[in-house]
């Protein structure tokens, strides 16, 4: 795993789950509005099916979500 650098992002696909970003970030709606989440790690839908989007849920579990082809060295 790459060494953590301070004021960058990082973006890591969790194996058949969400994208984890960790760092300084901004995150904006498709109107460009700000989403400011409330905490400085958060999980990203990428299944389509979470009722808190752009946030994961968990509910990719539920549905069995997997990705494809699984990212090697991608967190569970
Ligand atoms: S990735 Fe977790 S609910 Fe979509």
């Amino acid at each position: 795993m790459p060494e953590e650098r301070e004021n960058v992002a990082s973006i890591t696909p969790c194996t058949n789950g969400p994208l984890l970003i960790r760092g300084p970030f901004q995150l904006v709606d498709a109107d460009g509005e700000e989403i400011t989440p409330d905490r400085r790690t958060v999980a990203l839908c990428r299944c389509g099916v979470s009722s808190i989007k752009p946030f994961c849920d968990g509910t990719h579990k539920l549905i069995g979500f997997r990705t494809d082809p699984e990212f090697p060295g991608a967190e569970s």
